[in-house]
């Protein structure tokens, strides 16, 4: 092993989920985050939550609400701000994260973010940041170019190496991010010796959720359906939704292949064993698309059921949810001290023994 692999591998070994502040002690950290959006969609759930709900057992887990980075395409009208953390947080809670098992928290109540952001903004370089796709893709839609907006994927970064965590639970459209946060990493290892956990990407396979109109599901787009909508507002939404274009009476052959509803059917229809079922019946032209939406409503609300359920008995008590998320906030940011404190070591910036 060359001498900087072998000190990158120190510092992994060295991470605090071994030694010092654990919730899981001895399991290998996550550190996963979401803008405060509010309510929540199917997408959102499929795409991330589920998955997370899984990793709780087998990791120590800091599942963190980014209301910095909202502010990153919105800072002037912060007014909802606390209402959509409030709604999310029931939400991840509804979906079955337990703060037993892991810490849910708001990224702004652990300052230790802000800091290690900073100290990570002196080594990386201004064209690095306006080379990545996301920079590019989204810096027009922004109100204004703003330096924190640049900086966002600086301050993702501080999210995770903050924690020491180990993997980084993302789709596939943040791994340029992940790799960033890596790369900053090995960076602060190789000037200032062994400290950071070097993070990778834990790639799941995600089911795709196509929204109402056919297109990736989006709260903005306004073809999405919300964990909290009820079932009529389930049943009208999906009644709405885009088939096969080619199928435009009930009797026509339709193709379940280029389908949206039949995309969804696939993961909340799995056992009805749709591909001899659903699928055949919708090519002969015998099932009608407004039958189809209708038993994909009946199984999406069947599933739902259980969180819209757990949704309405967390929601009697409002005082829990604030008290978990500040509870997270402390856990999270026992953890964090420790790195920090580590990092202001190795930086030589410890004034006062
Ligand atoms: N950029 C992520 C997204 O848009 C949100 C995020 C912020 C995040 N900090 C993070 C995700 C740290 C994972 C880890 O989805």
């Amino acid at each position: 092993m060359s001498d900087k692999k072998k000190k990158a591998s120190k510092a992994n070994e060295q991470s605090v989920g071994h030694s010092g502040y654990s919730i899981q002690p001895g399991k290998e950290t996550i550190l996963s985050g979401m803008q405060p959006t509010g309510a929540l969609h199917i997408g959102n759930l499929e795409g991330a939550l589920r998955n997370w709900v899984d990793l709780q057992d087998s990791y120590e887990m800091f599942c963190c609400i980014v209301d910095w980075h909202a502010l990153t395409a919105e800072f002037k009208d912060t007014a909802g701000l606390k209402d959509r953390i409030y709604v999310m947080a029931v939400d991840w809670l509804a979906s079955g994260l337990d703060p037993e098992k892991c810490a849910i928290f708001i990224q702004s109540e652990v300052r230790a973010h802000a800091e290690l952001h900073l100290l990570l903004s002196m080594m990386i370089s201004v064209p690095t940041l306006t080379r990545l796709p996301t920079y590019i893709e989204k810096k027009d839609e922004q109100g204004m170019d703003s330096y924190g907006f640049l900086g966002y994927p600086v301050l993702q970064a501080a999210d995770i190496l903050v924690y020491g965590a180990h993997k980084v639970p993302v789709g596939k459209d943040q791994s340029k991010h992940i790799w960033l946060a890596n790369d900053l990493a090995k960076r602060f290892n190789h000037y200032y010796g062994p400290t950071l956990v070097e993070p990778s990407t834990l790639l799941t396979k995600i089911p795709l959720i196509p929204g109402t109109d056919g297109k990736k599901m989006s709260k903005s787009m306004d073809n999405h359906i919300a964990i909290t909508a009820s079932e009529e507002e389930t049943s009208a939404k999906l009644k709405r939704m885009f088939t096969d274009p080619q199928k435009l009476r009930k009797n026509d052959p339709g193709r379940p292949e280029v389908c949206p509803v039949y995309k969804l059917h696939e993961v909340y229809s799995a056992s009805e064993n749709i591909a001899e079922t659903i699928a055949p019946q919708c090519r002969s032209g015998e099932l009608g698309c407004v039958d189809c939406k209708m038993r994909l409503a009946k199984n999406l609300n069947e599933t739902l059921a259980p969180m819209r359920e757990k949704r309405v008995e967390i929601e009697k008590n409002t005082g829990f949810i604030w008290d978990v998320l500040r509870d997270g906030a402390v856990k999270a940011n026992e953890r964090t001290e420790i790195v920090m404190d580590n990092v202001r070591s190795a930086m030589k910036m410890k004034y006062h023994d």
